[in-house]
């Protein structure tokens, strides 16, 4: 299972973080990944000076994510990891 964690503390918040979760749970139903990837929301992950978004995907921090970015990171980052995952 793949854990992408989303910061919606109030900084992520305002820089789009709703809209960033709206478009990742588009994708993990357009991919059929719903039983295979957790979305979560998450308090500040005090990376809140860095711009964009945080979001961990498992173990990797990420900061500065746009929502622009969403569908280069699916594809790059997260794909990836469930089909790590599922082998
Ligand atoms: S509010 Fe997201 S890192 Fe602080």
């Amino acid at each position: 299972m793949v854990t992408v964690q989303i910061c919606v503390g109030s900084s992520c918040y305002l820089r789009g973080a709703p809209r960033i979760i709206d478009k990742l749970q588009e994708l993990v139903a357009d991919h059929g990944l719903s039983n295979r990837l957790i979305l979560k929301g998450s308090f500040c992950l005090e990376q809140c000076t860095k711009g964009g978004v945080t979001l961990f995907i498992n173990d990797d921090l990420l900061t500065g994510v746009r929502y622009e970015d969403i569908p280069e990171l699916f594809a790059s980052k997260i794909l990836p990891a469930v089909k790590d995952v599922s082998g």
